[in-house]
């Protein structure tokens, strides 16, 4: 994770009712000292950060990545936030059940900047996508979307933020409805239980 963590927390504290089904068994990062490990460490969620550049190249940090979120046998895996892509090493071992979120409404605007392209480009609506990762850059199968309404006036901070809201709504709900009930995915079309 990149941000300040806020996916994060909204799925801690829902993992904080039993009744949501899942738990979070660790927090990883690419850098130290973000406020996402904070927040896990302030809820004893254990934390590992992998920095790209202590290793020799992005194909071995890729691989570390793989075998340090092997040992805690997820059964999904969130990217909320991280601002990396994976790569092969990643996908191979866990691409069919890692999802990551996005602030636009796939497939448009995919990359670092959805809600400054999203107004750059002057549309009414916009959103966040929660999608499974696959090679590409946010292109995987959409497993959720909410739609955000762009405001006369807005900049990307406020419409981000207003995405935001939305994004972690649909994070909590949908992650727990794949934990609860499953998911399976048929030419890209992911159905939930
Ligand atoms: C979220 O809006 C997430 O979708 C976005 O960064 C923000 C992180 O917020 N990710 C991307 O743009 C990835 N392309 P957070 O750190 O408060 O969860």
């Amino acid at each position: 994770m990149s941000g300040t963590g806020t996916n994060l927390q909204a799925l801690l504290d829902a993992c904080g009712d039993p009744a949501y089904g899942a738990a979070i068994i660790a927090v990883g990062a690419d850098r130290p000292e973000i406020e996402g490990l904070a927040r896990a460490e302030r809820a004893a969620v254990p934390t590992f950060v992998l920095r790209v550049p202590d290793f020799p190249d992005r194909e071995a940090w890729d691989r570390a990545l793989a075998e340090r979120v092997g040992e805690y046998q997820p059964d999904l895996v969130v990217l909320a936030g991280f601002m990396k892509l994976v790569g092969p090493a990643f996908l191979s071992r866990f691409g069919e059940r890692t999802v990551n979120t996005h602030p636009a409404l796939s497939p448009s605007f995919p990359g670092m900047h959805g809600p400054r392209d999203a107004l750059a480009y002057g549309v009414k609506v916009t959103g966040c996508t929660l999608f499974i990762v696959d090679k590409g850059v946010d292109t995987g199968p959409i497993v959720a979307q909410r739609a955000v309404p762009v405001l006369d006036g807005d900049d990307e901070a406020a419409l981000h933020e207003r995405i935001k809201v939305a994004e972690r709504d649909m994070l909590v709900d949908t992650v727990g409805r794949m934990i609860r009930a499953g998911w399976s995915v048929t030419d890209r079309k992911v159905t939930l239980g």
